[in-house]
């Protein structure tokens, strides 16, 4: 009773369109075995006209940016449409059954692969991704996969870098006049659900189709740039924090046994937080990141200044009976000078053979010149290093 008034409802307003298995069936019996359809065929009724197939990239994520091996892993799918001129029939005549789902393996597809791909070329798809078939002949695949394909990536401008890549789909075995690819997009299209990866947003995307040689060919073109706010905070400003600290060495009197304790103890911290960050720099030769020779110099700086501790650690102990280098009895003259500004004529008077000058005060004297060398050091390569990455 309840089916037959339902049945009532749905005719009156002429939704129902209730197909049985049978209309299928025979819909399917007509076009692969009374057509007697043969996957080999390409699907054109004029074979002398190139099929032509259409691409649309759908990017879900991407999953990994590999500066080592060159290699950007993204995870999406792809929408190749075509007409099958060989698979159209008149609804009216099966119960209006409009579309039909087929294995991917039943149908003539075309040979769509990745051309710049990092492991073996592989068919796309797999056995249970079905395709869509309309009565008018239009078909859409949808094969979903995880690429890796091959990008050269330059980071020389770590942390602030950005990587372009490409995805070449041609179709491997068909000459242009055989198969055409095109893409009807002007770009990726980004999922809605897109997995944002922790360290690369996607800045822009471009969709191209070109000719290689005979074949036929799609790029898809992804710019992506890296993040930089981790690298900032775990690495650069650290290296920041500790080459300021190695410079206040200075500050340090140098007769004190601390002093050498205290450069050592920086020069450590740097030793091993290298070894720490090492890992998220990005490994290559070809390229070495201004980040890396910035951390290079200011390593070189650290050691400098442990060296210049241990002379003066060792000079300052002379006893008074050794002479003062003149070197260093110009500079605490200099420095002497410099701070009593008030009574000009004594300048003038200064006379480097009375005036005496201990080695406590030379090497303090050196100190606070190599203090002001180290700063200036220190905030030029920061600076000069900051806008050659930045810029
Ligand atoms: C078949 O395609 C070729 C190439 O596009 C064209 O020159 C020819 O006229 C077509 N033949 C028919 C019957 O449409």
């Amino acid at each position: 009773m309840q089916t037959t008034q339902l049945w009532v409802i749905f005719s009156l307003f002429g939704i129902a369109k209730l197909q049985s298995n049978t209309d299928v069936q025979s819909l399917l019996t007509q076009l692969f075995t009374t057509n007697n359809y043969n996957t080999l065929i390409r699907p054109s009724t004029n074979q002398s006209a190139p099929k032509e197939i259409d691409i649309n990239f759908n990017l879900y994520g991407i999953t990994d940016v590999d500066e080592i091996e060159q290699k950007l892993t993204t995870t999406g799918w792809l929408e190749i449409t075509w007409q099958d001129d060989l698979l159209t029939w008149t609804p009216a005549s099966y119960n209006e059954v409009e579309k039909l789902y087929l294995p991917q393996g039943n149908i003539w597809k075309p040979d769509v692969s990745l051309q710049n791909g990092f492991s073996e070329l592989e068919e796309l798809g797999s056995k249970f991704i079905q395709v869509y078939v309309h009565n008018s002949g239009f078909i859409m695949w949808r094969p979903f996969q995880v690429f890796e394909t091959k990008c050269d990536m330059n980071s020389k401008y770590f942390p602030f870098d950005e990587q372009k890549c490409h995805l070449m789909f041609v179709s491997w075995s068909h000459a242009s006049d055989d198969i055409t690819l095109t893409q009807s997009s002007n770009g990726i299209e980004l999922s809605e659900e897109l997995n944002g990866h922790g360290e690369w947003e996607i800045t822009s995307s471009s969709a191209t189709s070109d000719l290689d040689g005979f074949i036929s060919r799609v790029k898809f073109t992804i710019v992506i740039k890296r993040k930089p706010l981790y690298t900032i905070m775990n690495i650069i400003l650290p290296i920041i924090l500790l080459a300021l600290l190695d410079i206040f060495t200075f500050k340090i009197p140098a007769d004190t046994g601390e002093r050498l304790g205290y450069t050592i103890t920086v020069w450590l911290s740097f030793a091993v937080f290298l070894t720490i960050v090492s890992d998220s720099l990005p490994k290559t030769s070809d390229s070495v990141p201004i980040v890396s020779i910035y951390i290079m110099i200011q390593l070189f700086m650290g050691t400098l200044i442990v060296l210049i501790s241990t002379v003066e650690a060792g000079l300052v102990a002379n006893p008074e009976s050794v002479p003062v280098y003149n070197i260093l009895r110009f500079i605490a003259l200099r420095l002497r000078r410099n701070n009593v500004k008030s009574s000009e004529d004594m300048v003038m008077k200064i006379d480097p053979e009375i005036l005496e000058v201990t080695w406590k005060e030379a090497i303090t004297a050196v100190d606070t010149c190599l203090f002001l060398i180290c700063m200036g050091i220190f905030f030029i390569t920061t600076i000069i290093c900051f806008l050659i990455v930045a810029i």
